[in-house]
């Protein structure tokens, strides 16, 4: 009875099923963002933040969406892609409440307007890190009439699920990667200054169009009988490691573009980081 109680109360406090990365997914975009950021950059983040690290607030917006007073904020967590279409176009696929596409445009200018407070441009921040993070999730980006897998049932390793949950943190449990410290840690000592370079891009429609293809060619492609096998796990713990990885990396480029007044940050823009000058 007690451990029933014990699991009843896990599953009562369980942070975010079914909603952006789970917490430690956020975390562990935090904590690379935080070690990819310009030392200036890092300042301003941490000035912005009253403090705190940014693995603290990564998954702030879930906890708050379904509060009235953030209610409007609920799309803004994916963009879907109606099926048979190639690519996310802002001007085709954006509805008028919004998505993650639209979401990272608006709280990349509200955290540079000089007119908002302080208040203001600190929860633009939080929002950012957060739908940075989510739209690099593939499910964050399928289909609007399976609501990104939230409707469809399987079972992961004979346990029920939702398909949106197994990736939202299902595949890193079942993959058993660690307390996120040290996941974290193990992700950002494989990154190399190539994919550095080659990962550099800060427009949101391309990082959408990557998801969804990537929600199209292994997250969708499920057995009929929606019984996910330790096969399913090896193959797609290596895309969540890529995508949490690349989250962190454009998270940090998109915030040293914004805060930074260097001109490491032009290499970014252009997706040349790692192209030496003159070399
Ligand atoms: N609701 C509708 N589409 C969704 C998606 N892609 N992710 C999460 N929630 C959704
Ligand atoms: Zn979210
Ligand atoms: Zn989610």
């Amino acid at each position: 009875m007690r451990s029933l109680i014990a699991a009843f109360l896990v599953l009562l406090l369980s942070p975010s099923i079914a909603f952006g990365w789970g917490r430690d997914g956020h975390a562990v975009i935090s904590e690379i963002a935080h070690r990819e950021l310009s030392p200036e950059v890092l300042d301003r983040v941490t000035e912005i933040l009253g403090g705190r690290h940014m693995a603290e607030v990564g998954a702030w917006a879930d906890e708050v969406r379904r509060q009235p007073a953030y209610r409007w904020s609920a799309p803004l967590h994916y963009s879907n892609i109606p099926p048979g279409e190639p690519a996310f176009v802002f001007e085709r696929h954006s509805p008028p409440e919004g998505c993650a596409v639209a979401a990272i445009k608006r709280f990349s200018q509200e955290l540079v307007d000089p007119e908002l407070t302080d208040d203001q441009r600190r929860e633009a921040l939080k929002f950012l890190i957060h739908f940075v993070g989510d739209i690099h999730q593939p499910l964050h980006a399928g289909f609007a009439h399976d609501r990104g897998g939230n409707d469809i049932r399987v079972e992961l390793l004979g346990r029920p699920f939702n398909l949106h949950a197994v990736w939202d943190s299902g595949l890193m449990r079942a993959a058993e990667v660690g307390p996120w410290p040290e996941y974290a840690d193990r992700l950002h000592a494989r990154i190399t200054d190539h994919q550095r370079g080659a990962w550099s891009n800060l427009n949101p429609e391309v990082w959408t169009t990557e998801s969804y293809q990537l929600a199209v060619t292994f997250a969708y492609a499920i057995p009929d009988d929606g019984k996910l096998d330790e096969e399913y796990v090896q193959r797609n713990i290596a895309i969540v490691d890529a995508r949490l990885s690349i989250a962190g990396v454009r998270l940090a480029q998109l915030l040293n573009e914004l805060l930074g007044e260097g001109d490491e940050l032009d290499a970014a823009v252009d997706g040349e980081a790692a192209v030496p000058v003159g070399g």
